[in-house]
């Protein structure tokens, strides 16, 4: 597959080549610091039609470090305000000599489409609710990092389940290299229908919480919710916020990451995100490897 549209349809063998080949960029750029030359003459194109620090600064920083040159769009100032689609502005920025494509949007399938008009490769950074794969790779890759392996672990994905790409993404992931997943959150947050995917479903998270290696804390999307959003925002720092009291119940080594932003005092309280229990920087500078790692193979694969 020379596109990186989603985790769904990727085998555990692949994503398991992708986590190795990350490892490896940190040893060869000594910990993401030194410039490597393997992707000097390729071209990167950040198309970002949805607001990002962490994707769209990493996706840039990796390119750079692998030699490559990079375009960064944002569609705020673009020509997109003068009529021009979604499709063509891909095009345009294509003919300019671009070999892969990062595509963030607000609509699930976005980056899809630019994958059946596009020559590039084509890596999906962020689909509105539907799959987020370098984010989920990038928090396997810190797991495996922090704990050695990730079979047999049991990770729970803890919060806005509904509109959580980032959940989707690790939900096929953790499960083909061999995790137990238990999405938690509110019922009006988790859809019935996600154990259709084979992960396990809890409303409690303190019930949960002493058979849990990972947690993952998944950002509440106030901006993708449709009329008020229940449970409030008190009531669920209460049942679902990871604090202190939470902490001294779970296991010793539990794990905590979150994908960002964080919203401090809602998801997490910052005891939590600055304790030593939080992995939140180390999946930050993981996601460095990752991206450079996929850019790496799909680059190869374009023939680069
Ligand atoms: N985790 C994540 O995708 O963050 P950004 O929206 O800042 O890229």
């Amino acid at each position: 597959e020379r596109h990186l549209l989603g985790l769904e349809h990727l085998s555990a063998e692949e994503i398991a080549t992708i986590l190795d080949l990350a490892d490896q960029f940190q040893t060869l750029t000594e910990g993401g610091s030194k410039k490597l030359t393997v992707l000097n003459g390729t071209v990167v194109a950040n198309l970002f039609f949805e607001n990002s620090t962490r994707t769209k600064t990493s996706f840039n920083i990796a390119a750079r470090r692998l030699g490559a040159d990079t375009v960064d769009f944002s569609a705020s100032g673009s020509s997109l305000s003068k009529g021009e689609t979604f499709v063509d502005t891909a095009l345009t920025i294509e003919a300019m000599g671009v070999d892969l494509v990062v595509c963030r949007h607000r609509t699930p399938g976005a980056p899809h489409l630019l994958a059946r008009h596009l020559k590039a490769g084509v890596i999906n950074a962020g689909d509105g609710t539907h799959e987020h794969p370098t984010q989920a790779l990038l928090d396997m890759l810190t797991i495996r990092q922090k704990l050695g392996r990730i079979e047999g672990l049991t990770v729970a994905l803890v919060g806005d389940i509904r509109h959580s790409r980032v959940a989707r993404s690790n939900i096929h992931g953790l499960l083909k290299l061999g995790a137990r997943v238990i999405v938690c959150g509110p019922a009006t947050l988790v859809p019935r229908t996600i154990t259709q995917l084979g992960v396990e479903v809890a409303y409690n998270l303190d019930e949960i919480l002493p058979q849990v290696d990972c947690v993952n804390l998944l950002r509440v999307q106030f901006e993708r919710q449709r009329g008020a959003f229940f449970p409030s925002i008190a009531e669920y720092a209460h049942l679902f916020g990871m604090n202190g009291d939470r902490i001294r119940k779970a296991k010793d080594g539990l794990l905590v990451l979150a994908p960002g932003p964080i919203n401090r005092g809602v998801e997490l309280t910052p005891e939590v995100a600055d304790g030593p229990h939080s992995v939140i920087l180390n999946q930050v500078s993981n996601g460095l490897l990752i991206r450079m790692a996929c850019l790496y193979l799909l680059a190869k694969k374009a023939g680069k």
